[in-house]
């Protein structure tokens, strides 16, 4: 089934000059960006995004981080791309993720991952909505 997946290419990530990389695994996996903008976040924002990890200890830093310079957001679509696109970035933690996976390549530990991705239908609507409030949810 055709889904939608919303990705960030995280500040380390665009720090370290591998946004084209990471765009060229999705395309070479079949996941196609319909959508992006490279955007600053403010605190405010990145605490929005991530507000269903409010009550954890690292809250403070992990939004901290997101609004420490510029990050990329992509939609993605294609074939099952929620679990594709997870596979294909790796477990949170890139010292645990498997090799050849994007975190185990470009992530540096469990805060500073390179990228996120939607980890459920309900929530890809929320995430892609959040950032491209005028996309059309209707196709999933
Ligand atoms: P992400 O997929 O963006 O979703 C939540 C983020 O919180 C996660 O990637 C990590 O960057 C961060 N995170 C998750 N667990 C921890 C942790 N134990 N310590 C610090 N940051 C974490």
């Amino acid at each position: 089934m055709v889904e939608r997946t919303l990705a960030i290419i995280k500040p380390d990530a665009v720090k370290k000059d591998v946004i084209g990389d990471i765009i060229g695994r999705y395309e070479k996996a079949g996941l196609r960006p319909i959508a992006m903008r490279m955007i600053r976040l403010s605190k405010d924002v990145a605490e929005g995004f991530y507000a269903v990890h409010r009550q954890r200890p690292f809250f403070g830093s992990l939004t901290t981080f997101m609004s420490s310079g510029p990050v990329v957001v992509l939609v993605l679509a294609g074939d099952d791309a929620i679990k594709r696109h997870r596979d294909l970035m790796g477990t949170t933690d890139p010292k645990k993720a498997d090799p050849g996976t994007i975190r185990a390549v470009h992530g540096t530990n469990i805060e500073y991952n390179a990228v996120h991705g939607s980890d459920s239908p309900d929530t890809a609507r929320f995430e892609i909505s959040y950032f491209f409030p005028e996309m059309d949810l209707g196709v999933q």
